[in-house]
């Protein structure tokens, strides 16, 4: 079982998407975030019906991993797929399944579902980036 970070009793949860925009094992909702201050990017996708939700960032080499925009499953949509070198990450928790991320693990965000929504909690190290900050260089 991978640790989720617990969300901050302060921060509120952030609405990301409709629940129907996520397919079963379809293209992911992706979104900047802030990681301990610094730009990254997140993203969510439904899996055997949970949405689970994970940094895009490869264990390999700390580059994002989707080969389209929003597309990080393999052509038989059983794992996630690294688009540099071929990781793969279960997609029910993150685990390094194959490929050269050894015994690593994707970072974990805490998602849930409600009212058709999907909603993420922001942790200590990963908040929302706020609505005044100047875009980030990894956005389009
Ligand atoms: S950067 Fe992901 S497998 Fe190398």
């Amino acid at each position: 079982m991978s640790h989720v970070a617990a969300p901050e009793p302060d921060v509120e949860p952030e609405a990301l998407c409709a629940a129907a925009e996520l397919e079963e094992r379809g293209r992911a909702w992706v979104w900047d975030v802030l990681e301990c201050g610094r730009p990254a990017r997140a993203f969510a996708l439904r899996f055997d019906g949970e949405v689970r939700a994970y940094l895009n960032r490869c264990v390999h080499v700390p580059t994002e991993m989707d080969w389209q925009p929003g597309e990080f499953l393999d052509i038989e949509k059983r794992v996630i797929l690294c688009s540099i070198h071929g990781a793969e990450y279960e997609p029910s928790d993150g685990r390094c399944v194959g490929g050269p991320c050894g015994r690593g693990q994707l970072t974990p965000l805490h998602v849930g579902e409600s009212d058709g929504w999907v909603h993420w909690y922001p942790s200590r190290d990963i908040r929302p980036v706020p609505f005044d900050a100047p875009p980030s260089e990894s956005s389009p």
